[in-house]
């Protein structure tokens, strides 16, 4: 009899891709097998996003796809887990009778459980949120982690703030931080499997500490997660410029394999946005914290998120937007357009900004960064970086890629038999998303 093979299909965040590992890692030890094809899987697992509206579309296509699989007589049951099951519940059981799971992230834990009730008949609703004490942090590692170019470990789960547009906090839970030990550990384990580059995670990491004894602070756990030895680039993400502080710069100051970049959402230049928007911090603040950093860390690189179109936005409080991407040198970033989500706080906020005004905001955003990664990559011309190979180039045979430690993706001719090692690479051509590159040496930096 063939074995019970499970696929999982994941949107959004890396929380997801992360919970994802976690439940292949757990039904693993049921026996359940990693599909590489729904074709092939008795279990699909729909892992769903829920951070905007075109987001949580995305389910809707997504089982109808897999219903086509059904009809065409594959005997498979189909769950929905993450932030749109949390968000929706049991309405989704309603809406689509075929649907056998729904399970919020605070299910991921149970998942085992879970999955094993469904294949018994059941159709499944868990979007408990779990006791706060004592969270149950999975320590099993996915078994396939090292095929991912980094390796994530959550420090954190949930988010304490309150941005009024954002869905996090109501489908995710309150904060918890992981212990120091367990963070540890994983990263070890990550380490032991192959992986050289690991990324700690979480909504706000860098509000981590909250709650555990003697309230550590989240530099202090980048200390002792960048001495683990054969770690070569340690990131983090996603941080808060609230949360921002001298024990953070500190690490920076100190690790040399702290990689020199940080993704550091700011999501409006304006002080007036940002405090309807309940970031707690001003443009000011975000600048000292920025400042702070590259005293810190002079070469570092800065990537932010921004918000358009968010309600009440005049033309003049956009151009800070714009201002300030120049101002705060940020180079990357991603841009959206503010989208309603259900339950929040900032729908009912006057002033909706039409939308083919916040269209035109969204180009305008993303044209001037498209021109300011194109002058970085083209900055980066004539220098030797070392470079983490990540897999092939997408485009040409012969071609790999891999990042810089400041996060520049560099393609350059090579073999994949190089993959997850460390190359140096002179940079030769910059382009707007990439540079073009040459092998100059090896670097093993061990
Ligand atoms: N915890 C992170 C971000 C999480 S969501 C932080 O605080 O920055 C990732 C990004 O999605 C956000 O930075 C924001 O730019 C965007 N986003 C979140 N909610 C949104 C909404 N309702 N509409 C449009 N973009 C949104
Ligand atoms: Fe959402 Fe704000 Fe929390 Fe980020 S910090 S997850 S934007 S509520
Ligand atoms: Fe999306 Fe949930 Fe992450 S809403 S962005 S998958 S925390």
């Amino acid at each position: 009899m063939p074995s019970d093979k499970v696929y999982v299909r994941t949107f959004g965040c890396q929380m997801n891709v992360y919970d994802t590992g976690k439940m292949y890692a757990l039904l693993a030890r049921d026996g359940w097998e990693r599909a590489e094809t729904p074709e092939e899987a008795t279990l699909i697992l729909i892992n769903t996003c829920s951070i905007r509206e075109k987001a949580e579309n995305k389910l809707h296509s997504t089982l109808g796809e897999y219903r086509g699989l059904r009809k065409r007589g594959q005997q498979v049951r189909v769950g929905v887990t993450g932030c749109v099951a949390q968000q929706e519940g049991e309405a989704i059981l309603r809406r689509y009778p075929d649907v056998d799971l729904v399970v919020g992230p605070d299910g991921v834990p149970h998942i085992r459980e879970l999955v094993a009730r469904a294949q018994a008949g059941e159709r499944v609703l868990d979007t408990d949120f779990l006791a706060l004490a004592g969270y149950p942090f999975v320590p099993d590692v996915d078994p396939q982690a090292s095929k991912l170019h980094t390796g994530f470990v959550t420090v954190q789960k949930g988010c304490d703030h309150k941005c009024t547009y954002c869905i996090v906090p109501s489908v995710r839970g309150a904060e918890v931080s992981r212990s120091a030990d367990e963070v540890v550990a994983e990263v070890e384990a990550l380490v032991a499997q192959g992986l050289k580059d690991i990324t700690l995670i979480g909504q706000n990491v860098n509000g981590w500490g909250k709650g555990l004894p003697g309230d550590p602070r989240f530099g202090e756990l980048l200390l002792r997660v960048g001495a683990v030895s054969g770690l070569d680039r340690l990131h983090y993400t996603t941080s808060h410029p609230s949360e921002m502080g001298p024990d953070i710069y500190q690490a920076h100051r100190q690790l040399p394999n702290l990689v020199p970049h940080l993704h550091l959402p700011v999501q409006s230049g304006n002080n007036r946005i940002l405090k309807r928007m309940h970031r707690l911090y001003t443009r000011e603040h975000y600048l000292d914290v920025v400042a702070a950093l590259r005293e810190a860390r002079p070469d570092l690189v800065l990537g932010s998120d921004f918000i358009v179109g968010f309600p009440g936005e005049t033309a003049a409080e956009f151009q800070q937007t714009l201002d300030l991407l120049v101002e705060a040198d940020i180079v990357m970033s991603y841009s959206f357009k503010y989208s309603e989500r259900p339950g929040t706080p900032a729908p009912r906020l006057p002033d909706a900004v039409p939308p083919e005004v916040a269209g035109q905001r969204l180009t305008a955003l993303q044209t001037l960064q498209r021109e300011r990664s194109l002058a970085w990559h083209r900055s980066l011309e004539g220098r030797v970086f070392p470079v983490l190979v990540e897999g092939p180039a997408r485009h040409d045979e012969g071609v790999i890629a891999g990042r810089t430690p400041h996060g520049a993706m560099v393609n350059f001719p090579g073999s994949l038999e190089q993959l997850n090692q460390l190359a140096l690479v002179r940079v030769t051509k910059g382009f707007t998303h990439s540079a073009r590159g040459e092998q100059v040496g090896s670097a093993d930096l061990r």
